[in-house]
């Protein structure tokens, strides 16, 4: 425990104008709306132009939220992005959305843990602030995965959109009733082949062949991460509330990574929370990634779902394998 407590200040988030439909899919592979409804509860998700990279998006988002919150633009000390789908391998999708912003002389910096991203940067994020060294971070999950996507895998082009969601994370003061209450993130490195983007790096540089393979597009043993996926959200939420003398009734929101509907149903079970208390928009977006997380949050206070002291629960899954959970105080 630091010397302050965290708070989500505020959230913004963005989508790209254009909408995939499940009929739009059928004419590109070999699906049915009705295996992509019943197997993951998707509908449509909304596809990046070529002109749109993850920093455009990003920007958007950051715009949305610092305009939410009563944080000024120079007032921003740190800005963190989620990202596994980057303008650039490098330099930093963070420091172009510093750029784009105007900000100078903060650091700036990506973080890659795949959809539990925007996990993870918030529970880095809250570090700094509980310390003392700065007093408000935007933090961003932004994906683009629509352009690292193989369009004839209909084992994964059907899943994926792109979305971005940011937060402004600041210091609570004493009188405020919103905080993050503790958070926790975890790694299991052994199953880290079961969903890559093989080439691109140092293991397997950008040559003609690995293109010819459509070795720079997600590949994905669906199943095999599926059987994760419950288990670990359930496992880190669980912790969560254990060590903070809570259970599934104090919850007043799940907001679940929306992979697929069938996850996030069982992830409600086994939490014995009812699904009317759960987040879901897998429906209109897909799975975005770090992006679903703050992207669904936007969305529910915007709409005056969640409100101003409830208590949220943030859980992730995703490449790596990661996982992760937050308990906050919104
Ligand atoms: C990807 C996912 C929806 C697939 O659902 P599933 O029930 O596991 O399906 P399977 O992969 O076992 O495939 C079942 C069958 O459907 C077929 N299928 C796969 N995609 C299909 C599609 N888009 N349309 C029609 N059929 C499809 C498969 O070829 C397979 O056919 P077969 O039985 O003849 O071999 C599901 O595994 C999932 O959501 N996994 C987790 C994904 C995830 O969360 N990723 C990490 C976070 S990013």
């Amino acid at each position: 425990m630091g010397y302050y407590f965290a708070k989500f200040e505020s959230f913004g988030s963005f989508a790209p104008k254009k909408i995939l439909t499940n009929q739009d899919l059928e004419k590109i592979v070999d699906t049915t709306d009705e295996w992509i409804r019943t197997r993951t509860g998707m509908v449509e998700r909304h596809i990046a132009s070529p002109e749109e990279a993850a920093s455009d998006l990003a920007y958007q988002a950051a715009i949305n939220a610092i305009e939410a919150s009563k944080v000024r633009y120079k007032e921003i000390e740190m800005i963190i992005v989620a990202t596994i789908s980057p303008d650039h391998p490098f330099p930093s999708t963070s420091c172009i959305v510093q750029k784009k912003l105007g900000l100078k002389n903060i650091p700036a910096f990506d973080i890659s843990a795949g959809c539990t991203g925007f996990i993870y940067a918030c529970d880095i994020g809250r570090q700094y602030i509980e310390n003392g060294t700065v007093n408000n971070i935007l933090i961003i999950g932004v994906e683009v995965l629509t352009k690292i996507t193989n369009w004839n895998d209909r084992n994964t082009c059907v899943l994926f959109g792109d979305a971005s969601g940011a937060c402004v994370m600041s210091r609570a003061e004493p009188s405020d009733i919103s905080r993050i209450i503790d958070s926790k993130i975890d790694a299991d490195g052994s199953q880290g082949e079961f969903l890559i983007q093989a080439a691109g790096g140092s293991r397997l540089p950008a040559s003609a062949e690995t293109v010819a393979a459509n070795q720079h597009t997600v590949y994905m043993e669906g199943n095999r991460i599926f059987k994760n996926a419950v288990k670990s959200m359930y496992a880190s939420s669980d912790e969560l509330l254990r060590r903070n003398n809570l259970s599934g009734v104090d919850i007043d929101w799940i907001i679940p990574h929306q992979a697929n509907m069938r996850i996030i149903e069982a992830l409600a079970e086994k939490m014995r929370v009812p699904m009317s208390k759960v987040i879901v928009n897998i429906h209109k977006y897909g799975n975005t990634s770090s992006a679903t997380i703050p992207l669904a949050l936007d969305e529910s206070i915007r709409s005056k779902k969640i409100r101003r002291g409830d208590i949220i629960l943030l859980t992730s899954f995703g490449a790596g394998l990661t996982w992760g959970s937050i308990l906050a105080r919104y």
